[in-house]
């Protein structure tokens, strides 16, 4: 992408979208940066607090579900690049509620396609919709192999499934219309502002309030773990490098069963909070599977190091002690965030408070 001026990022009041938003903001004053986000659950407007006097930073609260709000938008601005992040994104919600992770993740797509196609009309190639995903789409690996840009297609949860149709979208409107897109496919992340229901924020959580830490299974499934701010450099450089039309993998070159690293974070936990050796580990519990939980995922992130230079900076080492500090630092956050909905749903799913 030249140098552009509006960028819209949908979604960017949620974990990813706010470092992103935070990035962009501070890194290219002459951008505008609009952030949509309907503020579902997973989104917090606290975590934009660095930017939201911004001159150049906008936030819209809009449903990408309504294509009427999405139209209104692109009437009102000239948006020059979409990077596109909103969507249901948690695994265990959507097999609770498979509806509408194909309203926001599939519909919500397609009517930020429609309504950008609409007004580039004529200017595709100063445009860019660039749409962000996960290595979910590809399904599960065995103990080997890795995910490349041409794995086919094997979504197994009602979550990825949504992903997987919303990429196939995004890449139908490139061959059909000669609309401009990029995709990545990333890898789990993880760092400061992610919603406590996920693993390592929640786990955190719970050390912290010497709550039980549920683990899936036998937890030998395998993650790789990106640190987040990993993935915004690489969004970035996607942005302004990638070539019209292409996929990028991204990865952390960070493989981990879950329970390993469950007792990393015990341990790093409990050297943080002066706790003796072993005090949470003994708090692990090994609870119900996920029904259908994909067994590994793995990325060869080869492509995009190859053809856009871009690598993970951030040591896993450096990156979990980073991420558990935050958290630690950060307790009056985690209390504003896990109380109310939140509270509800961890009934539902582990039977406690
Ligand atoms: P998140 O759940 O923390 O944030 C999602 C954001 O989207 C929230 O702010 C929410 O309010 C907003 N949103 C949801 N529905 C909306 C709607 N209908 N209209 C407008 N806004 C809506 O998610 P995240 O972890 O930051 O993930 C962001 C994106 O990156 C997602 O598309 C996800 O699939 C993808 N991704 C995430 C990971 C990961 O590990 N978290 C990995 C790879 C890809
Ligand atoms: P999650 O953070 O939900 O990401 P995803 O399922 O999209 O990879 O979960 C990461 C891994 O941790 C996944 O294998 C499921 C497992 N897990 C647990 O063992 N316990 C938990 O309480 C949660 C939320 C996840």
């Amino acid at each position: 992408m030249e140098a552009r001026k509006t960028v819209l990022v949908t979604g960017g009041a949620g974990f990813i979208g706010s470092h992103l938003c935070i990035q962009l903001v501070q890194k290219y004053p002459d951008y505008h940066i609009i952030n949509l986000d309907n503020l579902t659950y997973a989104g917090n407007l606290e975590n934009l607090k660095p930017i939201e006097k911004a001159k150049n930073y906008t936030f819209i609260k809009g449903d990408i579900a309504n294509a009427g709000e999405v139209d209104q938008l692109f009437d009102k601005y000239e948006v020059d690049g979409v990077i596109h992040l909103a969507a249901e994104s948690h695994v265990d919600r959507s097999i609770d509620s498979p509806n509408e992770f194909a309203l926001t993740n599939v519909i919500g797509t397609l009517n930020l396609l429609n309504a950008a196609k609409k007004s580039w009309e004529g200017k595709f190639d100063q445009k860019m919709f660039y749409h962000v995903s996960t290595d979910e789409v590809y399904g599960s690996l065995g103990d080997t192999g890795l995910f490349r840009e041409d794995t086919p297609y094997d979504p197994r949860s009602p979550y990825s499934a949504s992903k997987a149709s919303s990429d196939h979208f995004v890449r139908a409107f490139y061959h059909t219309y000669g609309f401009p897109i990029l995709i990545s496919n990333c890898s789990n992340n993880y760092g400061p502002l992610q919603f406590p229901e996920k693993l390592i924020p929640l786990v955190i959580n719970n050390i912290l309030h010497r709550k039980p830490l549920p683990v899936y299974g036998d937890g030998t499934n395998v993650r790789d773990w990106l640190y987040v701010l990993d993935h915004v450099s690489a969004m970035d450089v996607i942005l302004h490098k990638g070539k019209t039309g292409e996929t990028y993998n991204i990865g952390g070159n960070n493989e981990m069963k879950n329970i390993d690293l469950v007792e990393l974070l015990c341990d790093i936990c409990d050297d943080e909070l002066g706790r003796p050796v072993g005090d949470s580990r003994k708090r692990i519990t090994f609870v119900k599977d996920r029904p259908g939980h994909d067994k590994r995922y793995a990325i060869d992130a080869g492509k995009i190091k190859r053809e856009l230079g871009w690598e993970p900076q951030t040591t896993a080492e450096l990156g979990f002690k980073n991420t558990v500090k935050w958290y630690l630092d950060n307790q009056e956050w985690l209390k504003r965030v896990t109380s109310g909905a939140y509270q509800d749903y961890y009934k539902k799913f582990y039977g406690q408070n």
